[in-house]
């Protein structure tokens, strides 16, 4: 098949070279120049694993990327992946989403004909209300583009880090469509994956699969609450969190995955789409209180690590180590990382903060120009008061002798990750 995928940030890059690499001819289409200039290149403009190779594979040949809408339409398909960035209070901005859509709507407008059809897909996170303003948008770039132009919805599930693999392999693929015709057209466009994966297939209308994406996120996110919440109260009571959480995961009911507690959830997915069906919620007439609850214990996690930490020692000019920066281990991503309200925190509290990530500090440097960075933990470990770990990578695991040279050796654990606890003061957030 041949398509355009518009927007090519995390998603739509991915899903381009993935399309391309599944044997489809897919155009990128970004308004960013440099971006599309890296793709024609062969290189990845952001860093997820496997990508890079897919877009040396295929550039140029069953890749192609330009800036230009009028090399619009290729194929009868157009998927948008334009991001919706968040407003102050939550709520999702379409904007960008709906101007790329009023382009392409135009752009149709003066290529197909009246026997032509064309489906435009939202691969975008968008709560079910806004389909109507994006409907509204591709009205004006197209006219009336009833029997001509038509509107699905997509979603994607893929993690980063994870999301060639997830593309790949996915558990389900969501199709929101309004025609038999457009159900034909997507499924061809998947049959490389469902062939290989055999994934479920969910046909439904366009507003239902949006939802199904919010319903998933909010689901993870308030799963992570849950069990952060319990960890807490486990804490509290002298138990494990961790042997509870082992033990209620062998119910298939509950699952075993997800259940990890500690100092919360980041990214750019949770905390965004929480908020955004919240608020999305709240305009409908209904204030949802397990998504409060969520977002409430999530905040709640990052201040308890610091709090766990002043009940042993004085923050105030004391030199504190924050081990991990990055929202998840694997990535360079900080946006939303828990890192974020603990250095916060430790800093209201007169603390002098020594950062280290192995990947993640370019990035945090730019959210916090002003406190330190080391190369190392070891390096962030030396001569320290105490220290927090706020990411689950795995060389935390071994640090050992690093402990050795820290001026007073508390360690408060916020992702269970670190192995060595003897000769430290040992702290586990939620056991
Ligand atoms: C998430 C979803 O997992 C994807 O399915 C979805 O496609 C994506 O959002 C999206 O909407 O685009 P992602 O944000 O990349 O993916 O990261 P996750 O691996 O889900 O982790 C999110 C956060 O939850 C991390 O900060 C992680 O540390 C935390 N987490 C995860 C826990 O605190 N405990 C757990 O048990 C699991």
């Amino acid at each position: 098949m041949e398509l355009t995928i518009v927007g090519s940030g995390y998603v739509g890059t991915t899903v381009a070279a993935c399309l391309a690499d599944a044997g489809h001819r897919v155009q990128a289409l970004d308004i960013d120049a440099s971006i599309v200039a890296r793709i024609n290149a062969g290189e990845s403009p952001i860093v997820e694993p496997g990508l890079e190779e897919l877009i040396a594979t295929h550039a140029g040949d069953r890749l192609v990327a330009t800036s230009d809408y009028a090399n619009l339409p290729t194929g009868n398909l157009t998927m948008l992946s334009i991001q919706t960035p968040t407003h102050d209070d939550g709520r999702i901005d379409v904007g960008p989403l709906a101007g790329a859509i009023e382009s392409v709507g135009a752009r149709l407008a003066e290529v197909l004909g009246p026997d032509d059809r064309h489906l435009v897909v939202i691969k975008s996170t968008v709560v079910p209300p806004a389909l109507e303003t994006l409907r509204t948008a591709l009205a004006e770039g197209f006219g009336d583009a009833s029997g001509t132009v038509e509107l699905a919805t997509n979603p994607e599930f893929q993690r980063e880090g994870h999301a060639v693999e997830d593309f790949r392999f996915p558990q389900k693929i969501v199709l929101g469509v309004e025609s038999s015709w457009a159900e034909t057209l997507l499924r061809e466009l998947y049959q490389p994956v469902i062939d290989a994966a055999d994934p479920v297939v969910i046909v439904t209308d366009p507003p239902t699969a949006a939802m199904i994406k919010y319903a998933n996120n909010a689901f993870l996110a308030a799963k992570i609450s849950l069990i952060n919440d319990i960890g807490n109260a486990c804490k509290a009571f002298g138990v494990d969190a961790y042997e509870v959480a082992d033990a209620i995961g062998t119910d298939d009911r509950i699952g075993a995955r997800f259940l990890r507690s500690g100092v919360g959830f980041g990214g750019s997915c949770f905390p965004k789409d929480v908020k955004a069906l919240q608020g999305a919620a709240r305009d409908a007439g209904y204030d949802p209180m397990m998504l409060e609850a969520a977002l409430a214990v999530n905040e709640h996690q990052p201040r308890r690590l610091v709090e766990l930490l002043a009940e042993r020692i004085e923050l105030a000019d004391a030199r504190v180590a924050v081990l991990g920066l990055a929202f998840k281990p694997g990535t360079d991503d900080i946006r939303n990382s828990r890192a974020i309200p603990v250095i916060e925190r430790l800093r209201e509290a007169g603390a002098t903060v020594v950062g280290y990530d192995p990947v993640a500090t370019t990035n945090m440097r730019s959210r916090f120009p002003d406190i330190e960075y080391t190369d190392t933990a070891s390096e962030a470990l030396d001569g320290a008061d105490g220290a927090v770990v706020v990411t689950d990578w795995d060389e935390f695991a071994a640090l050992d002798d690093a402990f050795d040279a820290m001026a007073d050796p508390v360690v408060v654990d916020g992702r269970r990750v670190i192995e060595r606890r003897d000769g430290i003061e040992y702290v586990g957030l939620t056991w």
